[in-house]
């Protein structure tokens, strides 16, 4: 990976240059251009990009390809795909495209072909989980199992978390599922409340095996079933894990056959195509777990094969670094019109923000220039109703991504063109605005008076002129949620090439772990606290009087 200050090349120089030329350009004037829909949006097989509504023109475009250009992106991609150890700070190539590999390709790590690992791996999966969906793993008292609950925490939880509700329409019906992630006793105490141990299946999912959260909440599990079952040989029905972790799973006392293992190479934020999967290809089927890898896998081609004007994560990466670097913008906003992708944007704030939420560059120093975005959004249209407001009329610069299907798994009535039009109407509004002139003149139809109309307009205007993308999707199926996934997995890793961060880390949640562990011993007694803070201290003593 080459080690260049995005913000010392040529280009940056030339975007910060385009960015004052135009700072009173309104994106709907660029729609004089005749095609401009044409020529910015892009089509995938059934995923359609519209970036249209950006302030991007042809000129600006050419400035950012060459951004990515000068900072070398094209080698980065290449560097990844065939198994450099790109982590820099943990030693770990980046292989989860690896993981989807559906070509013969061989992909070497030290030298080393992971592909037989992955499709041996691939194999276990699919013989356990047909044997779910075909209630032939029976659990100790010959019942088959009906319940699945997940216990992991991060890249061990939320993938399968958004995936099994993005593609709930695929759900076994003969199975319920759940995940439990949080330390807070109350997840797996609710959990539990709603299963038999006699039917369930726990999977415990942490690349680790180390992380308190999930070994807490994996031992009160166990805890309550031996409870139940008493006969410690009963634990292999019920209990498997996902792990890189052998040792730690034998300890645990899971049969290390009931182990599904993966590799340091699959980072936590993207190892839901890995054995992190398992739980997936349970409720929706392993054939279905394999159209999700190979709608990944396409989307891995595409990005690695297209030439940067055609390829849709770096165009949709660039245009985030223009409206991050050049116009100021610091979050972004991901706005599924799909009720089925209502985790999508919770999965993306760990994948993206987990990723890129650094400020030290890949030689150690600080960053003179903002990197990765806060990521935040829920479902329109229950947004439309929240916080959209902020997003039209609020001080601050907010591109939003709004994606949405054309077809709904739900054909019921007109709920699906009610929610399109919404998806349209929203992109439109916050581009093109509301001018005063418009909004005097309505109000002056609605006879309104005069002194009304100078008191009131003002708060109903609109000034537009916000960044949209659109992503048009035929429908959420496995193979183009796989798509999907693996474009934004992309486009993050082409912001932490150009800002020349390692994205594959995660040393920012390192020190809250290590407080906490300090902290816990001092809460087991009633012992007035003085080792921290002033702060700390009062808190942790206020707490001891209080539970007292
Ligand atoms: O939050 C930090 C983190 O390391 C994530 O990157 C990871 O997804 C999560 O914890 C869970 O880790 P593990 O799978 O090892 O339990």
């Amino acid at each position: 990976m080459k080690n260049i200050n995005p913000s010392s090349t040529e280009a940056w120089s030339k975007l910060q240059q385009l960015a004052t030329k135009h700072q009173t350009t309104s994106i709907s004037s660029l729609f004089e251009q005749k095609n401009r829909f044409e020529e910015f949006s892009r089509k995938e097989e059934d995923i359609l990009v519209d970036f249209s509504k950006n302030k991007v023109d042809g000129e600006i475009l050419e400035a950012l390809i060459q951004l990515a250009d000068e900072t070398g992106l094209k080698a980065a991609i290449d560097a990844m795909f065939s198994g450099e150890k790109i982590n820099g700070t943990e030693g770990r190539a980046v292989l989860h495209t690896a993981l989807r590999n559906r070509s013969e390709e061989r992909i070497f790590v030290d030298g080393k072909d992971v592909m037989p690992e992955v499709k041996a791996v691939l194999s276990q999966m699919k013989a356990f989980a047909d044997q779910i969906s075909n209630g032939t793993w029976l659990g100790y008292t010959g019942k088959p199992i009906t319940s699945l609950v997940n216990i992991g925490i991060g890249g061990s939880d939320l993938g399968p978390v958004m995936v099994t509700e993005a593609l709930k329409p695929y759900q076994n019906p003969n199975l319920e599922i759940y995940f439990v992630s949080n330390v807070d006793g109350t997840h797996i105490s609710e959990t539990l409340k709603k299963v038999n141990p006699e039917t369930t299946l726990f999977f415990i999912a942490s690349k680790t095996f180390t992380t308190q959260e999930t070994m807490t909440n994996a031992h009160t599990a166990r805890d309550w079933f031996l409870d139940y079952a008493k006969d410690e040989k009963t634990v292999a029905r019920h209990f498997v894990a996902l792990s890189t972790n052998e040792k730690g799973v034998t300890e645990f006392g899971i049969d290390p056959k009931n182990m599904f293992a993966f590799w340091d190479w699959v980072g936590g934020r993207y190892s839901l195509w890995s054995a992190i999967g398992l739980p997936i290809a349970c409720a929706i089927g392993f054939d279905n777990f394999e159209k999700l890898l190979s709608g990944a896998h396409s989307m891995d081609k595409h990005f690695k094969e297209a030439g940067f004007d055609q390829n849709i994560p770096v165009i949709l990466a660039l245009i985030g670094i223009w409206n991050t670097n050049f116009l100021g913008a610091t979050s972004e906003a991901i706005l599924p019109y799909d009720q089925y992708l209502h985790r999508f944007a919770a999965y993306f704030q760990q994948g993206n923000m987990e990723s890129n939420g650094k400020y030290v560059s890949r030689d150690g120093t600080k960053v003179n220039y903002s990197t990765g975005p806060i990521i935040w959004g829920e479902p329109g249209t229950n947004g439309q109703h929240a916080f959209y407001q902020l997003i039209h009329q609020g001080t601050h610069l907010i591109p939003c991504d709004f994606i949405a299907p054309a077809i709904s798994h739900n054909p019921t009535g007109d709920h699906h063109v009610k929610l399109l039009s919404n998806f349209f109407a929203q992109t439109e509004a916050l581009m093109n605005g509301k001018s005063l002139e418009d909004v005097r003149s309505e109000m002056t139809k609605a006879g309104k008076s005069n002194e009304e109309i100078e008191k009131i307009a003002p708060h109903r205007v609109f000034e537009g002129n916000r960044p949209t993308n659109s992503i048009l999707v035929k429908q959420i199926t496995p193979y183009t949620l796989g798509q999907l996934i693996a474009m934004y997995e992309h486009k993050i890793f082409v912001q932490g090439v150009i800002w020349n961060i390692f994205s594959f880390d995660q040393w920012g949640v390192e020190l809250g772990k290590v407080l906490a562990n300090a902290i816990l011993p001092e809460l087991k007694d009633d012992d007035e606290v003085t080792s921290h803070d002033a702060s700390t201290n009062g808190l942790v003593n206020a707490y001891k009087e209080m539970r007292n």
